[in-house]
């Protein structure tokens, strides 16, 4: 049953999402892993679809982290070519999901992934433009500790050739070195299947995310649970350290 959502302007800018749970979804069902993997990507396609819909300006999806490698070869190989197949489609769909308003986007350290799916990753990429209603960027081979590590050796790199100054880096300039530099924060983290840690994801960028964890695994999320999410969201009391009382006793 869907319930009414709030006011776009109390819509999250940026939603982060750690699509968790394909494997359990799967084994609870007596089916492969694989076929968790393969419902979990058409939900992917379906949310990036209703959040350019009701118009929310960013989503990023955790769909391979740094750690994943360390899975049995056999997985690792059916994501990779999970990937492929989704990209190939995605490619096809290209013209389409730029009139629909879906800028697609991919984060991570590409440059060490297989051969085929960094082809696919840079001809599925579309640039940001004034139609799009929703940036929709995949997480592949990401890591949050390790993007923030790269951006500290690209300032000492900086540093050293003397093209900034220590005394001018700040918050909002590490950002730059980010792979979201051109992102806002992270407004709403929402993680299914359970787990409560965010496993190296957007660290940095959801610092003052409200986070959202569900029980529902990746392949039974909907539009009805993003909806449910989004209207929880809105009635949060976000403070960042400041105080909201009118009046102060001392
Ligand atoms: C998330 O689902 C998808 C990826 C990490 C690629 P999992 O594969 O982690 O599913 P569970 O957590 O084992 O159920
Ligand atoms: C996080 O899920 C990574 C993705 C969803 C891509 P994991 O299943 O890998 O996380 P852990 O191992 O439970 O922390
Ligand atoms: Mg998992």
């Amino acid at each position: 049953m869907s319930q009414q959502l709030p006011d776009r302007s109390l819509f999250p800018k940026h939603i982060g999402v750690i699509m968790d749970g394909n494997g359990r979804w799967a084994n609870e069902r007596n089916l492969s892993r694989t076929q968790g993997h393969k419902v979990g990507a058409k939900v992917f396609e379906d949310i990036t679809r209703y959040c350019a819909k009701i118009g929310i300006d960013y989503i990023t999806f955790y769909a391979f982290s740094t750690e994943n490698w360390k899975r049995p070869l056999k997985e690792v190989n059916f994501l990779m070519s999970l990937f492929d197949n989704e990209l190939t489609r995605a490619f096809k769909l290209k013209a389409q999901n730029e009139k629909d308003g879906i800028c697609m986007n991919f984060i991570g350290d590409i440059e060490s992934l297989p051969k085929t799916l960094q082809i696919l990753i840079n001809k599925t990429r579309t640039e940001k433009k004034e139609t799009t209603k929703t940036v929709s960027t995949i997480a592949i081979n990401y890591g949050s500790q390790q993007e923030i590590l790269n951006a500290t050796k690209k300032i000492c790199e900086e540093y050293k050739n003397e093209k900034i100054s220590l005394d001018k880096l700040d918050v909002s300039n590490f950002n730059n070195y980010l792979y979201t530099n051109e992102m806002p924060p992270v407004d709403l983290m929402i993680r299914t299947g359970g787990e409560k840690r965010l496993s190296n994801y957007l660290l940095w960028q959801s610092a003052y995310s409200e986070l959202y964890f569900t029980d529902v695994y990746w392949p039974d999320f909907d539009t009805d649970e993003l909806d449910k999410a989004i209207i929880e969201f809105s009635n949060r009391n976000r403070r960042f350290g400041d105080v909201k009382e009118d009046k102060f006793e001392s």
